[in-house]
């Protein structure tokens, strides 16, 4: 029997997956489950919904759109957004449009491991810090299988779910996810990459830190960075990072500032860390690593839908990606 349900209920129009209906009424066992004329039938089970935090949520509800089909669409019709619904509404009341940051900065992170995985037929490792619920793996592994030995993702929480979500919605690529629960600024993340993620230092790798930043004290990233330096500096680096208010246009600072005072309140998070267009650089140089291009979200924009809309200079935007290498 298959465990996806064909009419489960989509995304509604607000872009929130809609949790599964529950049954409290106890189900008959499969040896109760007998027609009174025929033989055994299965009785559909509703698969389970992958539930995500507020904070997870939000991210997850903006970024919807950009999963259409594929592995990445049967895992994103699983998770279960409510928790995230009230943050979201209080956000776009702040900025109705701001799910167009999102979109344009994970349409331009996945553009530049594309990219990336372009260079080298070789296949490499991918490490993605603080994955969270993003189905971001299965659409790299999709789309260029052929490039790619394994993706190893970690999150401090999560992991043992979504591992079973793949083994669910692709099991076809399982043996090539790795989901790791550990804290990245704990040093004992680096012995669980290496014996449960399989990290290996010979192997030419994409280190990927999307939303992370965020949350990680400039020493902290510096000694995560470190992790992955090679003699050679073959490892990718691909950091998206928030920027102070110094790097942002006066007129556009008040809606980071309002959206992550309320994404700060509502997640109980003690602060979030920003890094600037010249600070970002110096940190992956203090790492061992050398910085090769800086991308801001105009950049994003016009990559994403041809041109310029709601971001028309360099400094409309409060998000910024750096590449490099390590
Ligand atoms: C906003 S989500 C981003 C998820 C995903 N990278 C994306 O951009 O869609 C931030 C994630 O960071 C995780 N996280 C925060 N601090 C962490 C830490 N010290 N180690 C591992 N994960 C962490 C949270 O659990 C959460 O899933």
């Amino acid at each position: 029997m298959s465990r996806h349900q064909p009419d489960q209920p989509d995304a509604d129009a607000t872009g929130q997956s809609q949790p599964l209906p529950t049954d409290d009424a106890p189900q008959p066992s499969s040896s109760e489950n007998i027609a009174p004329n025929g033989p055994t039938q299965a009785i559909p089970v509703a698969p389970e919904p992958f539930r995500l935090s507020d904070t997870a949520s939000l991210v997850m509800a903006w970024a919807l759109p950009l999963y259409r089909d594929g592995a990445a669409r049967r895992f994103i019709e699983r998770l279960d957004l409510s928790a995230g619904e009230a943050l979201r509404r209080q956000c776009e009341a702040l900025c109705p449009w701001y799910r167009e940051v999102i979109l344009n900065r994970k349409a331009f992170i996945s553009h530049l491991i594309e990219r990336a995985l372009a260079t080298r037929p070789e296949p490499r490792q991918i490490i993605i810090p603080a994955a969270g619920a993003s189905p971001l793996a299965l659409e790299l592994l999709s789309a260029h299988g052929d490039r790619i030995s394994r993706v190893i993702e970690m999150d401090v929480s999560g992991m043992d779910r979504k591992r079973q979500l793949y083994a669910e919605v692709a099991p076809e690529l399982t043996h090539k996810l790795n989901c790791l629960e550990v804290d990245v600024t704990d040093p004992a993340f680096r012995r669980a990459l290496v014996l449960d993620g399989r990290y290996d230092p010979d192997v030419d790798a994409i280190v990927l830190l999307e939303g992370i930043s965020y949350y990680l004290t400039p020493r902290d990233l510096v000694l995560f960075l470190m992790t992955f330096c090679s003699p050679t500096r073959r490892n990718r680096v691909v950091l998206e990072h928030l920027l102070p208010s110094a790097d942002v246009n006066d007129p556009r600072r008040g809606i980071p500032n309002a959206v992550f005072k309320a994404i700060q309140a509502y997640g109980h998070l003690p602060r979030i860390q920003r890094y600037g267009l010249a600070d970002a650089p110096a940190l992956l140089r203090e790492a061992g690593g050398t910085p090769d291009a800086h991308f801001t979200m105009d950049e994003m924009e016009r990559h994403r839908i041809g041109k310029h809309h709601y971001f028309q200079q360099p400094r409309d935007g409060w998000i910024a990606c750096m590449t490099g290498w390590i």
